[in-house]
């Protein structure tokens, strides 16, 4: 599959291809935990010479697979692709021709938003051949998943951690590596005292919060560094 082909230079003079890197926000709040941790992985991307774009899902009016099946016809020719035009084709185009995208999910009731369940069916479900249940993909696209929750790292580890390797097994279709990071124990408002949430410790989330987002936006920005300097 080809790339875009932009590229840029080294000090020799030598073409680098540039990597395309694309974003993707799955939750619906545009500047809270995940978008925040998303920006960061962008700004790290972006450090090592990709191109980056950031895409809001919310902001696409889309359904998950609508079961047409024009990816598994015998007549089309390039079966990995999803057929139904809809608001998220523009971005399926977009994720065919990244070298590595990264979706960033609240966990909502123990799962990633619908939102994202639908882009990855899309994204997914037109490479897995029905013949042999091998991938169709000509190319390779890493993924990287930024999670986000009120579950601390230890109800992370134990419970969703090994349900969320499973749940996001259908990436492998697109032939590259697939990493989650969890940033746990999120501050879900600013001000706890205006909400009905007594089940939390207002100034524990906060001491928590002032701790260790920093390190989650740090861990978000080595992602998108990574993602966007590997082979
Ligand atoms: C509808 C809804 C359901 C949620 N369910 C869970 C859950 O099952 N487990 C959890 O740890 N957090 C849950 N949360 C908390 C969010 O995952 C958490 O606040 C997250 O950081 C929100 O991301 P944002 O700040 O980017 O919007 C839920 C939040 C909402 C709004």
């Amino acid at each position: 599959m080809s790339k875009l082909a932009i590229s840029t230079k080294n000090h020799r003079g030598e073409e680098i291809p540039m990597k395309k890197i694309l974003i993707l926000n799955g939750g619906p709040r545009k500047n809270n935990n995940t978008a925040k941790l998303l920006a960061s992985a962008r700004e790290g991307a972006a450090s090592a010479g990709a191109s980056v774009e950031t895409i809001d899902l919310y902001n696409l009016n889309f359904t998950d697979c609508r079961s047409c099946l024009a990816c598994k016809n015998k007549k089309i020719a390039v079966p990995w692709k999803c057929y139904w035009k809809d608001g998220l084709t523009e971005t399926l185009e977009k994720v065919y021709e990244a070298d590595a995208i990264i979706i960033g999910s609240p966990i909502y009731f123990g799962e990633p938003t619908g939102e994202v369940r639908s882009f990855m069916v899309r994204s997914t479900f037109p490479a897995l051949s029905y013949d042999d249940y091998e991938s169709t993909f000509t190319g390779k696209i890493d993924v990287g998943i930024i999670l986000t929750m009120n579950a601390d790292q230890d109800y992370y580890d134990e419970h969703y951690k090994p349900r969320m390797e499973e749940y996001f097994w259908p990436f492998h279709f697109l032939n590259g590596k697939t990493e989650i990071l969890a940033s746990c124990d999120t501050l879900q408002v600013p001000d706890y005292s205006r909400y009905r949430m007594a089940s939390w410790d207002e100034t524990k989330k906060k001491a928590h919060h002032a701790e260790q987002f920093p390190k989650d936006l740090q861990a978000a920005f080595d992602l998108g560094k990574r993602l966007a300097s590997q082979q």
